[in-house]
């Protein structure tokens, strides 16, 4: 069984189920449920106590009858907590392939277990589906950090610069942009745009530290704009030192939200996929992944054997979604995300050309060991 180590003084471990939650439901843990989830508890064994579980079955039980009902499915990533990650999502990964399965995807109702700004791309891609978010204030920092209106001056201050932007924004971000990148991505989509462009420098909006850790990663010159992950932002170089004395032989994953200079002292860098493709492959024997803290959990459930040393940053607007979020979403049929069409259809351009790229066979990496470039911040 994979051991998890707590790791840092305000380590919180996530609970997203309120005592009660199933009964201010009408939801009860009967024979019926019993027989239909129980079997399901195991996904979760290190996650939800046995004597927890009857709070956690009824509201199982309840999201996959409504899911059956509405012709519904769970988009999930992999921020989520272990009880809707693992049993619940028809659709697990990290924010590309959730993108990918919201444009193909067979269903009339697209529950994102994510933040807002995906359940937005889910319905740009998507926009005959019905998109329900859980709960409307699970935003993100960087969606927050910039507007469409902000892009317009970026584009009237570098004329004929290619505009790459993070998915992690609004609608009308993307509206104003050439084409969409995430972390999994993100080097590909900017050597693609500038060579398509004929171009030696790109807009890479709006994460500073992803821009910044991109251009280390390419010779194209970057102009970035200074939107931060509140989560990654909060690891620093001195956390890996201090984990890597308290941990000897840890192996060190880390998000490219991450500060440079966390990069440069971890082992390996990438998206969430990246990071999970990592340990999955390498099976290293204890590991810490640099990113939001459910991902370890997931991460871990997969890998057992694998020792994690759990630095607790929890992201507070994907923290929001539970199960009851969904389950009330799915039974109300709340809170139904909308784009006006004029946007929608320009935002789609933007997300259709990151789509459009090659698949590559696995998700790439960033390469750690590179100088710093220099950069233009807006
Ligand atoms: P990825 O899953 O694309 O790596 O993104 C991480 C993230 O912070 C999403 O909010
Ligand atoms: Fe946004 Fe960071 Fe939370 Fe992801 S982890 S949703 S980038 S605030």
């Amino acid at each position: 069984m994979a051991r998890v180590i707590e790791f840092g003084s305000n380590c919180e471990v996530p609970r997203t189920l309120r005592p009660s939650a199933a009964a201010a439901r009408g939801l009860a843990y009967t024979e019926e449920v019993r027989r239909a989830v129980d079997h399901l508890y195991d996904e979760v064994k290190d996650f939800v106590t046995p004597m927890e579980w009857p709070e956690f079955a009824p509201l199982v039980h309840g999201i996959c009858k409504l899911k059956a009902e509405r012709n519904a499915v769970v988009l999930a990533h992999n921020y989520m907590t272990p009880d809707i990650f693992r049993l619940i999502g028809d659709f697990r990964g990290d924010s590309l392939q959730l993108a990918r399965e919201a444009a193909s995807v067979e269903a009339d109702v697209i529950v994102q277990a994510g933040v807002h700004f995906m359940a937005e791309t889910s319905k740009i891609l998507s926009p005959n589906k019905t998109v329900l978010i859980p709960d409307t204030r699970a935003g993100c920092s960087l969606a927050a950090s910039i507007t469409g209106e902000d892009v317009k001056l970026i584009k009237a201050k570098y004329p004929g610069l290619p505009v790459v932007t993070y998915v992690n924004t609004t609608a009308d971000v993307k509206a104003e942009s050439d084409i969409t990148c995430t972390s999994s991505n993100a080097v590909q989509v900017v050597e693609h745009v500038a060579k398509a462009w004929n171009v030696d420098k790109v807009i890479l909006i709006p994460d500073e530290y992803l821009a910044r850790n991109v251009a280390a990663n390419t010779k194209i010159k970057i102009v970035t704009w200074h939107g931060r992950c509140e989560v990654h932002e909060q690891f620093s170089a001195a956390d890996v030192a201090a984990i890597r004395d308290a941990h000897p032989g840890v192996i060190v994953l880390a998000h490219p939200e991450c500060p440079p200079d966390v990069l440069q002292s971890a082992d390996f860098a990438g998206s969430t996929s990246a990071l999970a493709h990592y340990v999955k492959e390498r099976s290293p024997n204890k590991v810490v992944l640099l990113t939001e803290c459910s991902m370890s959990d997931n991460v871990a459930a997969e890998n057992p054997g694998v020792e994690f040393v759990k630095p607790c940053n929890l992201c507070p607007h994907m923290k929001r979604i539970s199960l009851e979020t969904i389950y009330d979403a799915l039974l109300e049929m709340k809170h139904v995300v909308e784009v006006d069409e004029a946007t929608r259809v320009r935002a789609k351009r933007a997300i259709d050309a990151m789509l459009a790229l090659p698949k590559t066979k696995q998700p790439l990496d960033f390469a750690i060991d590179r100088e710093l470039a220099v950069l233009e911040v807006v």
